[in-house]
């Protein structure tokens, strides 16, 4: 008989955590639908206290997702714990997570309390969150390098007090995987209530180790699971959500375990989340990389056209990325074009789809063949684009190795009319953000910039990232051309875009 896993995203929030990953309002509501779509049980929104940003989106997830339970991180403390209510409360299923560390290090070098206060603290502040919620979730933070006894004392008294999930986090991933699963056990067996709430693991990936601490806890009887997607996190990130998952479907006849996804949501929910914090999928990652499913030794090959199953435990279509690849170019019609979309797991509106099907075939015109990674580009592009309060009209470049390169830029304004100034700089890139500096008039600190192509060729489209400062708050923005001067400048006024939406909410 198999038993059904839980799975708690945590992508929002620990995932966030990452550096370089943080999202604005609208790309994290655009994940926490994709999410839903997904099908996972918990979305960790974020942490309502840390930031009014973070609050502001914790609420709107909770406003608008339905299906999967919508939870707040909070510390033990009354005023996080009042702000992740708040923030939650709207909910169709709102969760208050709360979190105290239990290891002996945390416990006298950061809070600074005796385990006797801890205890007493986390069954309190359990209690405090019951009052506001009836699915309060206790995390023991550094659970792994806690000493067993005390931390089973403190998890029967999180239940004591009300907790409905208890979560043993390896925090600073320092478990090793037999360990893991023997301290699940010892929980399991020791905590006299342990049956009144669900067994959940939270597992970092300092040594490598997180889906496989992650997978011998389920071993081991865990009935939760929190990872993020693309193995996101602080540090070297948390377990990967889909290589969990995929393990599971994979050796359900070991694990004897099943989880509700639709699986086919996987490879698309990698791609929205990969593309909306910047942080690229390495190729050969477990899963959801480039190279997971291409087999390129030729006498793989040769057993791959025999049989597939010779070298591969699970097909890409099981993850929702199409085997069969039409070649689009610019003959491809509007059908061709939409069932490619369905087939990567895009379902645009009938107003999206006509400016998708244009911009298509704009770069048509410009490439010979549009590739699937040119056409998830241009979707996730569009996505989480904020209000164009500027808009590139045109540019003129001077430049060569032997002169200082000078950029003429036009913007078109929002409130009507256009603005042009020119710059010189070192180079083409630094002088057109130079003359784009000048016609919005804000002090940015180019904090990151990045270029690469969405595919191979010479005709290939150029992604470019930047990530602008303004009064210490980081903007990201992402522009796509065949041309990488204005791929580049339209990176640069999407992230002045992202700042002047957020600050002025334009
Ligand atoms: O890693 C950790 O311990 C956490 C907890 C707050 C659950 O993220
Ligand atoms: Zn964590």
């Amino acid at each position: 008989m198999s038993r059904t896993i839980a799975i708690f995203d945590t992508t929002l929030r620990d995932g966030e955590q990452a550096p370089g990953c943080s999202m604005n309002l609208e790309e994290k509501l655009e994940v926490a639908r994709q999410l839903g779509r997904l099908g996972v049980d918990v979305i960790e929104a974020g942490f309502a206290a840390a930031s009014p940003g973070d609050f502001a989106s914790v609420r709107e997830i909770a406003r608008t997702v339905r299906g999967p339970v919508v939870a707040s991180l909070a510390r033990a403390l009354p005023k996080d714990i009042d702000a992740a209510w708040e923030a939650v409360k709207e909910a169709e299923r709102p969760r208050i997570h709360t979190f105290l560390a239990t290891s002996a290090i945390h416990m006298e070098h950061k809070l600074r309390m005796r385990p006797d206060e801890v205890l007493a603290q986390a069954a309190s502040m359990v209690r405090y969150a019951k009052q506001y919620c009836q699915d309060v979730e206790f995390s023991a933070e550094d659970a792994s390098r806690s000493e067993p006894a005390f931390l089973a004392r403190v998890i029967e008294a999180a239940i004591e007090a009300g907790a409905t999930t208890v979560n043993i986090p390896d925090t600073v991933g320092y478990a090793v995987p037999a360990e893991f699963a023997e301290l699940v056990s010892f929980i399991a067996q020791v905590v006299p209530n342990i049956g009144r709430a669900t067994l959940s693991v939270h597992c970092h990936n300092d040594l490598g180790l997180a889906v496989a601490n992650t997978l011998a806890a389920i071993g081991a009887g865990a009935q939760q699971v929190e990872c993020t997607v693309n193995g996101l996190g602080e540090r070297a990130g948390n377990a990967a959500l889909e290589e969990i998952v995929m393990a599971l479907k994979t050796r359900c006849e070991h694990y004897h375990a099943t989880v509700g996804l639709d699986l086919a949501q996987i490879y698309p929910t990698s791609r929205l989340v990969s593309s909306v914090t910047g942080m690229k999928v390495q190729a050969n990652k477990a899963v959801v990389g480039d190279n997971a499913f291409a087999h390129e030794a030729g006498i793989h090959q040769h057993g791959v056209l025999a049989n597939r199953a010779t070298y591969e435990i699970m097909t890409p279509e099981s993850i929702g990325l199409p085997r069969n690849r039409m070649v689009l170019g610019k003959h491809s019609g509007r059908h061709a074009f939409m069932e490619r979309l369905g087939q990567l797991g895009i379902l645009p509106d009938e107003g999206q789809a006509a400016i998708l099907f244009e911009e298509f075939k704009e770069l048509a015109d410009r490439k010979k063949t549009v590739a699937d990674r040119d056409i998830e580009a241009l979707v996730m592009g569009r996505a989480v684009q904020p209000p164009e309060s500027f808009r590139l009209d045109r540019f003129v470049i001077n430049s060569g190795n032997s002169i200082a390169s000078t950029s003429t830029v036009r913007l078109a304004l929002k409130e009507g009319g256009q603005a042009e100034r020119v710059a010189v700089g070192d180079g083409p890139i630094d002088a057109s953000f130079k003359a784009i500096d000048k016609i919005v008039g804000a002090r940015l600190v180019l904090e990151d910039f990045s270029l690469s192509s969405v595919t191979g060729g010479k005709d290939a489209q150029g992604e470019a990232r930047v990530r602008v400062a303004s009064e210490g708050r980081s903007y990201n923005g992402r522009g796509l051309s065949t041309d990488v001067i204005e791929a580049s400048i339209k990176a640069y006024i999407a992230a002045i875009n992202a700042m002047v939406h957020e600050t002025k909410g334009a």
